[in-house]
């Protein structure tokens, strides 16, 4: 079904087509509007923990992903003031893990990384952290390291809803929060997670990875390596939004 040409919304001051039952974002990133994310996955239900697509629609901070399109409303998404909180967002998530971007196998596809680029992290306003984190490389296929970790949350609610296996949640509070995975002994080799559960396949950042696979994509060709994440992101919604209604 195509967007209702009746039922717009105001974004930035351009007029956004919406169908009902759109999100702000999806809404959005349907029209070539590009807001930053992390915790989402349009593939996925979206639970608005990040913050980063926080837009004002009549003036109130509400997350995008979540925040329903209503006709008429008056959204704004690439101000100064948002701008600036995303890269406080995503300085603190840098500098609350541990990442180490050159010697990351996930750099070039990873949505933290690349996200920092299109918002213009140079450099951090915030001191490092240097957690300890564990690393799990316990399963044959597949390794865990909590160092990049962003606690997106996804490998729990893909692994709950759509793996129906439950291998992954989250425990602790702030700085403390950590993944950890259901099994005897806590390990990834123990529990039910296989190489090919989605939970393993969406991780945005290079926490959970496959084992075996490093540099099958060389470096220079990974997707934000050929595009920044701007593009990318609203060239692959854009399709799948073609691939879903037409
Ligand atoms: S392991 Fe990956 S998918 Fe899971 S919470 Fe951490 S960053 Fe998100
Ligand atoms: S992408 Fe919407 S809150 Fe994280």
């Amino acid at each position: 079904m195509s967007p209702d040409s009746k039922k717009t919304f105001r974004l930035d001051g351009r007029e956004i087509p919406f169908r009902e039952g759109q999100t702000v974002f999806d809404a959005a990133m349907a029209a070539g509007v590009y807001i930053p994310h992390l915790c989402h996955n349009p593939d996925f239900e979206p639970h608005s923990s990040c913050r980063l697509c926080t837009v004002i629609v009549n003036g109130r901070p509400f997350a995008s992903c979540t925040q329903p399109a209503v006709a008429g409303q008056d959204v704004r998404s690439d101000t100064p003031e948002l701008n600036e909180m995303r890269r406080d967002l995503t300085d603190m998530l840098l500098v609350e893990g541990n990442h180490y971007c050159p010697a990351c196998e996930k750099s070039g596809s990873c949505r933290l990384q690349a996200t920092a680029y299109a918002l213009g992290l140079q450099d951090s306003h915030f001191p490092q952290l240097f957690p300890h984190r564990d690393v799990d490389a316990s399963h044959p296929d597949i390794i865990l390291d909590r160092d990049r970790c962003i606690l997106c949350g996804l490998c729990v609610r893909i692994s709950r809803s759509v793996d129906k296996k439950n291998v992954f949640t989250m425990t602790g509070r702030g700085i403390a929060t950590t993944i950890v995975v259901d099994s005897p002994s806590g390990l990834l080799a123990d529990s039910k997670v296989s190489r090919d559960d989605e939970a393993v396949q969406h991780c945005p950042v290079g926490a959970l990875m496959m084992k075996g696979e490093a540099f099958k994509v060389p470096i220079g060709q990974r997707p934000y390596d050929r595009a920044p994440i701007n593009e990318d992101s609203v060239a692959r919604f854009r399709a799948r939004e073609a691939a879903l209604h037409g």
